[in-house]
């Protein structure tokens, strides 16, 4: 959700207002995945890398992480929407992670979107706990485990959830920046030059538009 700061500084404000308009485009996002039926819409709140920004800033994103996620509840009922918060738990607060823990069971039967917010994440932090987490089960067994691309994606923090199709990058950046790095392999990218607080459902629909044309090999010929 690239481009709140950027947004905010063009109409002249500070970035948390940027990040705070940036939450209506993800109420927009969803509106439209409830709409089309899709299964999964995955958001990258908050990198590790992010934790290294002003304290101020820091902060501010955690308190609006706390207000969506106890704010949206009964979006989340009315609409079918499974929540989940995929990311390194040790860094976030314990009021912040009894209120996701919170939202997490009580929507954990919904059977509409899954949305997942990345937070505290990073592709390498998630590659790195699923490596021990397998090492820590082959010491206990006393041997070394079998251990296939299925096997070893069962050890990562988005298993159960299926790879991504489209990743939509916005405010004209084009890196993966240790997004879903093992997840991605085969996903399709998109990018776009809006900023994130400008991006509406009529954007996510041109991204939709876009991917629809794609043609996907994953390696093979046609
Ligand atoms: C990146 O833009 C954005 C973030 C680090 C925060 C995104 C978080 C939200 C929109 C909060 C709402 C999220 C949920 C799931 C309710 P940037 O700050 O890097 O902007 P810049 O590239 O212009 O500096």
């Amino acid at each position: 959700m690239d481009g709140n700061g950027r947004w905010a500084k063009k109409q002249g404000k500070m970035r948390l207002y940027g990040h705070n308009v940036g939450t209506e485009s993800v109420r927009a996002c969803c509106e439209y995945a409830v709409e089309h039926g899709i299964r999964y819409l995955s958001l990258f709140a908050f990198s590790e890398e992010n934790w290294n920004r002003p304290q101020d800033e820091v902060n501010g994103l955690m308190e609006l992480m706390l207000k969506s996620v106890l704010g949206e509840r009964e979006t989340f009922r009315k609409n079918n929407i499974r929540f989940r918060v995929i990311g390194d738990r040790s860094r976030l607060s314990g009021q912040l992670l009894e209120n996701i823990d919170m939202v997490q069971d009580e929507t954990a039967s919904y059977t509409g979107l899954t949305l997942i917010v990345m937070l505290s994440y990073s592709g390498k932090w998630d590659i790195l706990q699923a490596s021990r987490r397998y090492a820590a089960d082959c010491l206990a067994a006393g041997k070394e485990l079998p251990l296939d691309e299925t096997g070893f994606a069962a050890y990562l923090a988005t298993a159960g959830i299926p790879d991504p199709d489209l990743m939509i990058r916005t405010s004209g950046e084009q890196r993966i920046s240790n997004y879903m790095l093992w997840q991605c392999a085969y996903t399709e990218f998109y990018y776009t030059p809006v900023l994130w607080p400008d991006f509406r459902k009529n954007d996510l629909e041109l991204a939709i538009q876009s991917y629809n044309r794609r043609e996907r090999r994953y390696g093979k010929v046609e």
